[in-house]
């Protein structure tokens, strides 16, 4: 097998070549003039290719695009897609707006694609190949508890969180749910569903983290049940859009990790043992 990387995850394609011993395909990628965007493989294009390339942007996307056309010679075609933008656009809301995740899933065309650790696996229906979603909780439950934290918990920010903060924490740390109680129409108060926090260390672990807004707020308010209470944050897609970064650690987080699914300079957790395995024999 070979694997072909795109622009946004040269990093995470060349650690999955490094785990399976396989040839990974050099390519070059473009901007003309006008804005269009060009893409080329390099090296002999043939047998099973796995391109692997995340779509955090636009412009990502139209270079996967162009990555499956490129690779047309190829025996099979299997898709990486370690962070699929738009899964969160997932519902039609409105009459007449554009179910994006849809949209964007129809145009890849491939054998079978992977994603990790999508928004909503009911996206995954929406491809014309099967799909399968990879799971990078235990790369967070490993990290977590490489840190050494006295009895920590693991917090999910919202509802939607509470299945990967249950399979980050497995059977080595009890896990809690953030729950909003309106105390007036100004003010909430956010704390954990049922557990008490005092002293102890918090991890919130979320999908995503795009604007840190979630996540910040969420900070905020556990300080203030626990001061002086140390928290950690981690998410498996390192959106960080604009200053997240910051604001996340103004809200108090001690310290921010994330996976590799977009290359980011806190992204130090790998998914490529993840989604190698799933191509070994
Ligand atoms: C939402 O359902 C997601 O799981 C994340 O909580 C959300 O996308 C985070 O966005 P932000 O960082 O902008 O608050």
């Amino acid at each position: 097998m070979k694997i072909v990387a795109g622009p946004a995850s040269q990093v995470l394609a060349s650690r999955i070549a490094g785990e399976l011993g396989c040839e990974l395909l050099l390519s070059e990628f473009r901007v003309f003039p006008d804005g269009e965007l060009y893409t080329r493989v390099h090296g002999e294009i043939s047998g099973d290719v796995t391109i692997v390339q995340s779509t955090p942007t636009n412009t990502d996307l139209i270079h996967l695009m162009q990555l499956i056309d490129a690779c047309d010679k190829a025996k099979r075609i299997d898709v990486v897609i370690p962070y699929f933008g738009y899964a969160r656009q997932d519902k039609r809301f409105l009459s007449g707006e554009a179910v994006s995740s849809r949209a964007v899933a129809k145009a890849i065309s491939a054998d079978h694609v992977y994603t990790v650790n999508i928004h909503d696996e009911n996206v995954l229906g929406y491809f014309n190949c099967t799909a399968s979603d990879l799971n990078a909780a235990p790369a967070i439950g490993s990290k977590i508890k490489s840190l050494n934290l006295k009895s920590p918990i693991i917090i999910a920010p919202d509802e939607g969180a509470m299945n990967l903060v249950s399979s980050v924490s497995g059977d080595d740390f009890d896990y809690d749910v953030l729950q909003k109680h309106r105390i007036s129409a100004s003010e909430v108060e956010i704390k954990p569903k049922k557990l008490d926090i005092s002293g102890k260390d918090v991890v919130i672990v979320d999908d995503i983290i795009s604007t840190g807004g979630t996540i910040a707020e969420a900070t905020k308010r556990l300080q203030e049940q626990n001061p002086g209470g140390r928290i950690y944050v981690a998410c498996v897609h390192p959106v960080f859009v604009g200053n997240a970064v910051l604001r996340l650690m103004n809200s108090g987080v001690s310290e921010v990790f994330a996976t590799d699914t977009i290359e980011h300079i806190l992204g130090c957790t790998t998914v490529a043992g993840i989604i190698a395995a799933e191509f070994k024999e």
